[in-house]
């Protein structure tokens, strides 16, 4: 078990800019995200079947660059682009995770204002939460259109249960899994406080509506936990 010592704010807002927060990031998600690594190992396990020679692949959210890092390793002759809006997390990524490889882009940006170029891969691992609902089409629309034609979406979520008992149950065990995995309580409980308004998961069904207005047609629920929820998204 990993003692987390992600130190917050008792009263501030969520930021994944703070001091502490990269240099802990690693062992606070695995600790917070129940299945975190098994999210990786699907995601790289889909992502054999579209990336090849000469593929570009987006890491959006790429927070210290674990995953863009494993995608790099085992594709070798593909580019990840990898992007963070906080250049704490990209500083870090560059020392640690990424550090001498030589095919990661590590980008300072803010994904809903960024260009992409065409891409055979897009993953937003646990990233989307964090962007404003009201921005989220719009970034989805961009996201697809910056596809090739059987390029692939790989989106992971917190979602909401759809009802209320339902909620109530995941998030007790949910609360009890951080527990189990170190989180200090006063740590859980300030951070749920701090998450109010940055965090802000939907429910299952307005994810997969949403990437349908965007464009894609074939969705698939590929992984789900309690109200922690993988998709699938083909062009
Ligand atoms: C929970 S972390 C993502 C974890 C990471 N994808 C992984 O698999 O380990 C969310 C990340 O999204 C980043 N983020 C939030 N809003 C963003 C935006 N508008 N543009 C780029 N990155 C953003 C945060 O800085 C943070 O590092």
């Amino acid at each position: 078990m990993n003692r987390d010592a992600l130190v917050l704010e008792p009263d501030g807002k969520w930021s994944f800019g703070q001091a502490q927060v990269a240099s802990n990031f690693d062992a606070h998600i695995e600790n917070s995200v129940p299945l975190y690594r098994h999210s990786h190992d699907l995601i790289c396990a889909f992502a054999e079947f579209f990336l090849s020679d000469g593929s570009l692949c987006y890491d959006l959210g790429c927070a210290t660059g674990r995953l863009s890092a494993r995608l790099a390793a085992r594709h070798q002759q593909a580019a990840i682009k990898a992007i963070d809006i906080e250049s704490r997390m990209i500083a870090h990524a560059d020392a640690t995770h990424c550090k001498a490889l030589a095919n990661v882009e590590l980008l300072t940006a803010d994904i809903t204002q960024f260009e992409f170029v065409p891409a055979d891969l897009m993953i937003a691992c646990y990233t989307l939460q964090f962007i404003k609902p009201r921005l989220r089409a719009t970034l989805l629309h961009k996201i697809y259109h910056g596809l090739h034609r059987g390029g692939a979406l790989l989106l992971f979520e917190k979602v909401i249960a759809a009802d209320a008992a339902l909620q109530e149950m995941a998030t007790l065990i949910h609360t009890n899994f951080k527990l189990a995995h170190g989180c200090p309580p006063e740590q859980v409980i300030t951070k749920a406080n701090s998450l109010r308004g940055v965090q802000q998961p939907l429910t299952a069904s307005a994810n997969k509506k949403l990437l349908r207005a965007a464009g894609f047609s074939r969705v698939f629920t590929v992984m789900k936990y309690l109200c922690f929820e993988g998709y699938l998204a083909i062009k």
